[in-house]
């Protein structure tokens, strides 16, 4: 096991990552503010991996929420069924929830533990890479809207995160990919060694061999804490790890939430920032090919839904958490491994690179 911390003073909490965490009560258990624990996870996840949190949880008073699965229920309804078992189970301030699943389960959870009583403990037990890499770490926690992709949320970070390695295995190769779409924006974004150590391994990772995952996993946090802890509320840094997002999130509500899974759209994203990028005369053609050839690799989608038009994107991207005084700021690469916040983007590039992206 590795473990890296996420430094933000008397909130520093660790990210544990190894195999077999889950057979490790040890690990959970100091984390767990009072008696009184509420595990949150779905239909999928619970049959899998629910047992061994039980049994480290035996001795405490613990309930258990199984929600239904999917995208389509990161619902402030499906929130509300957690409150719910909450006041039914007379949860008090001091309970604990701990989110067993993947980034729906820990946004939906981690939101509930920020309003709950107006905050409770929560622990992220992550099960997908892509919650592992990114949405366990930082305490970003949301739900959709059906105007609007995790419009309604909070910042609320967890007590500890445990990222248990080998509940990898059971998750199916379009997640596992959708995974890789961040952990490849971590190179492009701040990291080129990264990025040239996934062009060397990508095969490996796609392969799920253990070790290239760990340190693929440990690589990513790392990247993500350090931004996090420099700004924990994204008033500048935090930014960067949106690239593609802008463009991403614009498909995920374009097309209805579950239809493309979040890594699927934020690689769509990833390439046309860079083709973007590239149009603004700050990536080579050469480096936009080197994305694209990595996000393939990595069979993940390089090019919108044609359902969805230039005109669509430009709508739905105007419903954006980095819109300021209604102007649209889209992070952008200046190099391989550099992003930036371009704040004053040129409409006419923009709408050139969306109309050739098909
Ligand atoms: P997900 O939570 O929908 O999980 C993907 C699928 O895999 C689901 O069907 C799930 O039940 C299943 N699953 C989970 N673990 C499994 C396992 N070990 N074995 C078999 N099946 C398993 O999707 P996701 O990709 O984990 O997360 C996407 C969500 O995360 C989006 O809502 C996105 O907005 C959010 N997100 C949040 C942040 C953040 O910083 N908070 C960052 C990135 C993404
Ligand atoms: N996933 C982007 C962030 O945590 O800021």
């Amino acid at each position: 096991m590795n473990t890296l911390h996420v430094e933000l003073g008397d909130r520093r909490y660790p990210l544990h990552i190894g195999p077999g965490l889950l057979g490790c009560p040890d690990l959970l258990r100091p984390y767990i503010a009072s008696r009184q624990a509420l595990v949150v996870s779905n239909t999928t996840v619970a049959p899998l991996y629910l047992e061994p949190v039980r049994a480290a949880l035996a001795d405490l008073r613990h309930e258990v929420v199984i929600l239904p699965d999917g995208e389509q229920y990161k619902t402030l309804e499906t929130l509300n069924t957690v409150f719910t078992a909450l006041l039914e189970h007379r949860f008090g301030r001091d309970c604990t929830l701990i989110a067993l699943g993947g980034g729906v389960i820990g946004d939906l959870a981690g939101f509930a533990a920020a309003c709950y009583q107006r905050g409770v403990p929560f622990i992220q037990i992550p099960t997908t890479l892509l919650a592992q890499v990114d949405s366990s770490v930082g305490g970003k926690t949301a739900v959709n809207h059906p105007l609007g992709k995790n419009m309604i949320g909070a910042f609320y970070q967890p007590r500890g995160v445990l990222a248990d390695t080998d509940t990898l295995n059971t998750l199916p190769d379009r997640e596992l990919s959708a995974g890789l779409a961040e952990v490849i924006k971590y190179g492009l974004i701040r990291d080129r060694p990264f990025l040239e150590w996934l062009e060397a391994n990508l095969e490996a990772l796609l392969a799920r061999d253990a070790a290239a995952l760990s340190a693929a996993i440990e690589r990513s946090c790392r990247n993500k804490a350090e931004v996090v802890a420099a700004d924990e509320r994204e008033t500048g840094e935090r930014a960067l790890l949106n690239l593609g997002h802008t463009f991403g999130h614009a498909i995920e509500t374009g097309v209805g939430y579950g239809e493309w899974l979040h890594g699927e759209a934020v690689a769509v994203g990833m390439v046309l920032a860079a083709e973007l990028s590239a149009r603004l005369g700050w990536l080579r053609d050469e480096q936009v090919e080197r994305v694209r050839a990595l996000l393939a690799r990595a069979r993940l989608p390089l090019a919108p839904p044609p359902t969805l038009s230039p005109d669509d994107f430009l709508r739905l991207m105007a419903v954006d958490k980095k819109v300021q005084n209604g102007r649209l700021r889209l992070i952008l690469l200046r190099d391989l491994g550099q992003a930036v916040i371009a704040e004053q983007v040129d409409a006419r590039r923009l709408r050139e690179t969306l109309e050739r992206s098909y």
